[in-house]
This record gives structure tokens, sequence and C-alpha cells, in this order.
């Protein structure tokens, strides 16, 4: 039941890659329930996402989903003042369930239709955790597809600084761990291993570009971990799997707190986020929190549930969005490869 009339109530949903997800927020900061469906079980036997496999599971439980997110939140969908929509980037058959669903809502409950970036709905995450975080600030954005560093000029207003010219952070995270026999998704095992493990034992590469570039290149990481691994297995030697995750782990880590660090002095910023997937990393919450408050920075990052894909976050990003006046026509398409800042 709606409390009050000034109350804003958004319906989000997220497909855009292997999670359904569906959540109902109040005033863009409250969150009443947040249902995700992980799709992550079925893929591990493939050591990856199958994106058709993906979109024929959201299509099975989307209904489901929306409907548990609304009976969790107590609340209908007539309460309900907009629907907010992932419509890229992502896989394109999984972005198109949750955008025809969202489509076919707002059609019918005659409601605002909201389009939402991906990686927009990844920075607004820190606004659900951290009522006072206002823009602007400096993010860091790394998931399985994404490694940017953006500066968030105002809700809907974003400048990239930097990002990887090939593989993104987690994308490498889930190869390496792929490598050493850890499984998928690579992350979180990585993590975990790493804890057992010596940061200084080996020592891959950190790739910077020319002065002023704040782009990242992970590909060179990886590789130098394949060579490491063939090499010893050539010899005969064995691996410490532990001691690989965690100065893999170490010289990712180093690149991105480095290079956000240069972003928040040079846009001269108090706050810098994380967000995305690899925001859940212990060691990059860590170390960029210890090297940037030395430095008077406030460093911010969403609870572990909030880094990953969830429809809060993009119910958090269509409240803003709406709240400047931007609302999607019902002919919104999905855009697997949008760009950030574009409509
Ligand atoms: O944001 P997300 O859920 O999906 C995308 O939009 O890509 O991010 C998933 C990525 C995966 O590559 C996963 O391995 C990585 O985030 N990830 C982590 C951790 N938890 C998830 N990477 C490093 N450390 C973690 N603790
Ligand atoms: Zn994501």
């Amino acid at each position: 039941m709606r409390d009050t009339k000034e109350d804003f109530y958004v319906l989000g949903i997220e497909t855009s890659c292997d999670e359904t997800s569906a959540a109902v927020v109040k005033n863009g900061r409250q969150v009443l329930s947040n249902v995700i469906s992980s799709q992550v079980c079925l893929f591990q036997k493939y050591g990856g996402v199958v994106p058709e496999i993906a979109s024929r599971k959201h299509v099975e439980l989307i209904v489901p989903v929306i409907s548990e997110a609304l009976e969790k939140s107590g609340m209908t969908l007539e309460d309900m003042n907009a629907i907010g929509v992932t419509y890229g980037p992502g896989l394109v058959g999984a972005l198109l369930v949750g955008l025809s669903a969202a489509k076919g809502l707002a059609f019918s409950l005659d409601k605002p239709l909201v389009g939402v970036h991906h990686i927009e709905g990844h920075i607004a995450a820190n606004y659900i955790d951290h009522p006072d975080l206002e823009p602007p600030f400096i993010c860091l954005v790394v998931s399985g597809g994404h490694s940017h560093i953006v500066y968030v000029a105002d809700y809907n207003q974003f400048e990239i600084l930097g990002q990887t010219r090939d593989d993104a952070a987690g994308e490498a995270f889930d190869k390496v761990a792929r490598a050493i026999g850890l499984g998928y998704p690579g992350g979180p095992l990585i993590d975990k291993a790493a804890r057992d493990g010596n940061p200084k034992a080996m020592a891959f590469p950190r790739v910077y570009f020319d002065q002023g570039s704040l782009d990242f290149s992970f590909s060179g990481i990886k590789t130098a971990v394949l060579n490491y691994l063939n090499g010893m297995q050539q010899k005969g030697e064995p691996i410490s799997v532990e001691d690989v995750a965690a100065s893999f782990q170490q010289a990712v880590v180093d690149v991105l707190v480095n290079n956000v660090l240069k972003a928040a002095r040079a846009k001269n910023t108090r706050n810098i986020a994380l967000a995305g997937g690899v925001a859940a990393n212990s060691l990059l919450r860590s170390q960029l929190k210890n090297f940037a408050e030395k430095e008077g920075f406030r460093v911010f990052y969403p609870s572990p549930v909030l880094c990953t894909d969830n429809a809060a976050m993009i119910a958090c990003a269509a409240f803003y969005e709406y709240k400047k006046g931007i609302v999607s026509s019902l002919d919104l398409n999905a855009v697997p490869g949008l760009k950030l800042g574009e409509r």
C-alpha cells in the first residue's frame, strides 16, 4: 500500500546477462524488495554464460520474479509510478525479455517507461547504500563486461575518463580462474583463494598507457598468468593456486587503484565510488580505501548484493532519470552496445 501521494515507486527490471531481477524502490533510494534469480549454477558446467540459454531462462523467470518482487514489497502494480528497465548494454536476447515485459506493463498500466543504461544502474547502486552520496564523484565501474573510470557530474551526466582497451577486469578474473581450475564465476573464487596466497610470489605485469591516459589493459596480465602456468607444467613443477590467485589479483588491483586515484586528483573531487561485480573484491575495497583516505578522499562502495547485477540499482537510476524529465517511448529497443551517456 502507498504511504503518501508524494512518494514515488519504481518497479525496476534487469535481464542484461544471467540474472533475472525485479525490484520495488521507493523515492529512489529505499529498497522495498530486490528479487534476484541467478543462473550462475546453470552456467558453471559451460564455464561462462551461453546467451541463448540465458534468454530462455529469462523468459521462464521474468513473470514469477516480478510477481515475487511486488509481493515482497507489499505493493501492487497499480501503486507503481514508473517502470524502469535495462535496455543496454548486454546480451540482446536477454535484454529483450526484460524490456518486453517492462513495455507490456507500462502500456497496460499506462505508466511511464524509463530505459536505463546498465552501467548507470551499477553507479546508482551506491546511492542506495549511501544516502548522503550525491554527484559529482569519480566512479570505478568494474564488471564482467566493463572497466570504466567515470566522472559522474550529475545523476544523468557522465564523462568517461578511462576504459579497458581489451578484456574487462571481471573477464580477466574469470579467465584466470578457469586456467587455474577454480571454476566459474572466477572473481569470488580468486578473491577467496588469494587470502591464503602470497601477492608477491609472481611479478605479473601492470599495464599503464602514456601519461594522461587512464585506460586499462588486462589481456597482458591474463597472458602472463597463462605463460607462467605453461612454463611450470613443462618443467613438471607444481603450482600454488593461492599464490597465482593472490599475485594476479594484486596486479589487477594495483592498476585499478592507481588509475582511479589519478582520475580523482585530476577532477579534484572528494568522493570516489566503486561499482560493478568486481567492486565486491575484498582487496580492491581495502586497498582503495587505504590509499584514498590517506589523500583525504572518501570511498564508497555498495554492499556485495548490490555490486552484482540486480534490479534495485536499475529502479534507483530510473528514478533520477524520471526526475530529470527523461521518459522512454514504447518503441524503445534493446541496444547491446549502448554507450554510457548515449540515449
Ligand atoms: O556486474 P556483474 O554482476 O555482471 C556484469 O555486468 O558483468 O559482474 C560480474 C563479474 C564477474 O566477472 C565476476 O567474476 C566478478 O564480477 N566478480 C568479482 C567478485 N565478485 C564478482 N571479481 C573479483 N572479486 C570478487 N569478489
Ligand atoms: Zn553488471
